[in-house]
């Protein structure tokens, strides 16, 4: 029996809207409590293993502090927002990573001592000996965030979105939602086409949060994902089959190369990739994907905030990519993806910002 990771929808339909709101406050805020808890345990922790981390970083200043608060509780009221609006449903907002914490949690904390080897040899490329590293791209190998194998193996995979929710102060499916209503603004183009003719493509699809969240969106459309992690790929289809609906297609394949034909999806998205990209393979990646998409298209990018939006978290950025092992960060949050985007062949129609994300809504003519 697979435990539930989401709460009943109609247990959610029969309480009041307020009351609902308030067990969606309650239940961010106990995310946002524990993650801080865990941070500061495995901070303090780190650096007493490794003084020399803390030399690299900077505190942050409690206005700062402050600023990332509001941003966080703006980005919790738009997610209500949203799914009153009837983006997405409400039972979405309360999908928890229960069942992988309840098996893989104390894990998260045995692999520290490997990180802590791995910061004091400065070893950012190690893979367990049994990893088959042939036929990836060499900027792909490395130990992104000082994670145990990179994303090459399955105990990777299965820490990944509780590391990655940690680190976000419990708010990573929120963020990743916020690719939603411009998605389903953009499918609006297409509204003489049948729902389940509707194609949405996941690029670097990871373990499959985003096209969960694209699945309860849009419940009848042909789903699809890449990723260049087997691994990745195979916890994506765990979690995705618990919906009972059509399973995503999921596909082994490099973002720079996509094995699809031309013009042949309605909307794309694309999350978290970019900033683990060198300059030359983001390009790639996004030439692939206007090739991909259907004129009157619409792909979105969400990726990390940048300087040129969010200069006042500067310290914070720079911490990010000294703390973790993020070796394109650096360029990353310099680079335009607008004019990328542009180069291309893209219409950029907006950028947004939320929390510490940023979203890029572009239109194929
Ligand atoms: C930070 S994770 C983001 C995963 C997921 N989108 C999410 O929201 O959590 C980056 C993902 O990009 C994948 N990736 C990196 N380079 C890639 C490439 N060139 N082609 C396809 N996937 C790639 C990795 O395997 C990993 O799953």
């Amino acid at each position: 029996m697979s435990m539930q990771s989401t709460p009943n929808p109609n247990l959610l339909s029969s309480l009041p809207e307020a009351l609902t709101k308030l067990a969606y406050q309650g239940f961010q805020q106990s995310k946002s409590v524990f993650s801080l808890a865990h941070k500061t345990i495995s901070d303090r922790l780190t650096d007493t293993i490794v003084p020399s981390r803390q030399n690299i970083t900077t505190s942050l200043s409690p206005e700062l502090l402050l600023e990332l608060q509001k941003r966080r509780n703006e980005l919790c009221e738009i997610d209500w927002q949203d799914a009153q609006k009837g983006v997405y449903p409400v039972d979405i907002l309360f999908d928890s990573l229960l069942p992988d914490f309840l098996r893989y949690y104390p894990e998260v904390w045995l692999d520290l001592p490997k990180i802590w080897a791995r910061l004091q040899q400065k070893e950012y490329q190690t893979f367990a000996k049994d990893i088959e590293k042939e036929g990836y791209p060499r900027y792909y190998l490395q130990n992104f965030h000082y994670q145990t194998d990179g994303y090459l193996s399955d105990s990777s995979a299965h820490l990944y979105d509780l590391q990655v929710d940690i680190l976000f102060n419990g708010v990573a499916d929120s963020m990743r939602r916020r690719i939603l209503a411009p998605l389903k603004e953009g499918l609006k183009t297409f509204s003489s086409v049948q729902p389940y003719h509707i194609k949405v493509l996941d690029v670097a699809c990871g373990t499959g949060r985003t096209l969960k969240n694209i699945r309860a969106t849009l419940p009848k459309a042909s789903l699809f994902g890449v990723d260049l992690s087997p691994a990745y790929l195979r916890k994506a289809n765990q979690l995705l089959s618990e919906n009972p609906k059509e399973l995503p297609q999921l596909t082994h394949a490099n973002a720079e190369d996509l094995p699809h034909p031309d013009n042949f999806f309605h909307g794309l998205s694309c999350v978290f990739l970019f900033h683990e990209l060198p300059g030359f393979a983001r390009q790639e990646v996004i030439n692939q994907c206007f090739r991909v998409t259907k004129p009157g298209g619409t792909f979105i990018i969400c990726d990390s905030m940048q300087l040129s939006d969010s200069p006042e978290f500067e310290v914070m950025m720079n911490n990010f990519s000294a703390m973790f092992h993020e070796p394109y960060y650096q360029d990353y949050i310099r680079d335009n993806l607008g004019e990328r985007l542009e180069k291309a062949g893209f219409e950029l129609i907006e950028t947004q910002l939320h929390f510490v994300s940023k979203y890029w809504i572009a239109r194929k003519h």
